[in-house]
């Protein structure tokens, strides 16, 4: 039996363009439809149907919710602000708030405003000032009530899948390009956390948690061959380790730039490496294993000991931890329970070993938009049936709501 803290965070996560429906001014809506991908559409109608979606959040004993504003929704033309879209994501966090649910908040999550790509996206000198104009006038307008903030959801997927295999808007293959973008990217968060916690200060606010949501994943070396481990050990630096290490080291020096980690955590890459080339060292795996482990819908291992295993790697950091995303695509609800329970046995062994983690987001609490995969991958606590968008809440989300309950996993 593992017990959990009496003031653990427990809930789901979601992001605004895979659940809203009819994000038009972001840059991933007209990129659908010219790369003849699926269109993300009215999505869950989740934009309409908030309110009965946190209901049945209260209903299941989620006490935290993660989602994200949507900034072409807010700013559809540079420097026109929507006050109406505004109030929209206040009530949203006033809903969420009537509930007792403690909002964590996402300003970044993969997409950007039709004209923020068109005037050079993350590349642009002038993207961090135009990412910093954004937040401050969402902080603003939400600082009384919110105290978690995600600046950047997974920097280094969003880089690599959009600058380096060209599989996102804007598709660009270009290394200089990805490391601009990382440059970027890290000053943007820095710059957010200042500007974050000057509005608190001024407005005489408690102190607000600002951090980042980081892809966490468990790079296993196959018949822990020497190359093998060389190249796991490489990943991890690079995939899992240096975004943090950018950011972590002003904390170090002395001006925090990050209050606490979000760890993303899903699957395991089983390393194995053909041959020495820079593509190899990045991407090589072991196809033929003997060893099989089960695995979601989209074929990523399942491997919940890797959780366990990321925690201690992150505990050098000395930042409380909260699991910002850990989920299943399956048709399997049986299989998504037991990777729940698995996970969150090894979440609470790292605890016991010293890791500070302070929450549990499951990604996601609805079936949703599973970006250049469509509608197909089912994440979801709550399934949706998109011919109606009805929704209907699967047993494991009551077996977790038992969880979040209690705090006792049996
Ligand atoms: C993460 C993303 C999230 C979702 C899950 C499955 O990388 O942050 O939006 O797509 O994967």
């Amino acid at each position: 039996m593992a017990k959990f803290p009496r003031d653990f965070l427990w809930g789901a996560a979601t992001s605004a363009y895979q659940v809203e429906g009819d994000n038009v001014h972001s840059d991933w809506w007209p990129w659908e439809k010219k790369a003849g991908k699926t269109r993300s559409g009215r999505a869950c109608r989740h934009y309409e149907f908030y309110e009965r979606d946190f209901d049945l959040a209260r209903r299941l004993h989620h006490n935290a919710h993660r989602f994200s504003i949507e900034w072409g929704r807010i700013e559809p033309r540079e420097g026109s602000f929507s006050r109406r879209e505004m109030a929209h994501y206040l009530n949203v966090v006033l809903a969420l708030r009537r509930r007792g649910i403690e909002p964590i908040v996402t300003l970044h999550h993969f997409t950007n405003p039709v004209w923020f790509s068109r005037s050079g996206g993350w590349v642009a000198q002038r993207a961090v000032d135009r990412f910093l104009r954004f937040c401050n006038f969402v902080t603003r307008s939400l600082a009384p009530h919110v105290r978690y903030w995600i600046t950047i959801n997974e920097p280094t997927i969003y880089l690599s899948h959009a600058y380096v295999f060209g599989v996102w808007p804007p598709q660009e293959r270009s290394y200089l390009k990805a490391t601009l973008v990382a440059e970027n990217l890290a000053a943007a968060h820095i710059e957010a956390y200042r500007a974050i916690h000057k509005i608190y200060r001024r407005s005489g606010l408690d102190r607000p948690y600002v951090g980042i949501a980081q892809n966490v994943m468990a790079f296993v070396p196959y018949k822990r061959a020497l190359k093998n481990r060389f190249t796991a050990y490489l990943r991890d630096k690079v995939y899992n380790l240096a975004f943090l290490n950018r950011i972590i080291r002003h904390n170090i020096i002395g001006s925090k730039r990050m209050d606490f980690i979000g760890a993303n955590y899903y699957s395991r890459q089983l390393v194995e490496l053909k041959k020495f080339g820079i593509g190899n060292l990045a991407m090589d795996v072991c196809e033929n294993n003997r060893w099989p482990v089960e695995k979601n819908s989209l074929g990523w291992d399942i491997y919940p000991r890797g959780l366990y295993e990321v925690l201690l790697k992150l505990k050098r950091y000395d930042l409380p931890i909260i699991i910002t995303e850990n989920g299943i695509c399956t048709s399997d609800d049986g299989l998504r329970w037991r990777y729940i329970r698995d996970h969150l046995k090894n979440i609470h062994r790292a605890m016991r070993e010293g890791v500070p983690v302070k929450g549990y987001l499951y990604w996601s609490l609805l079936d949703n938009f599973e970006w250049d995969k469509g509608f197909r991958p089912r994440f979801g606590l709550i399934g949706i049936d998109y011919d109606n968008c009805k929704r209907r809440v699967r047993k494991s989300a009551r077996l977790l709501g038992q969880v979040c309950k209690t705090g006792i996993l049996k």
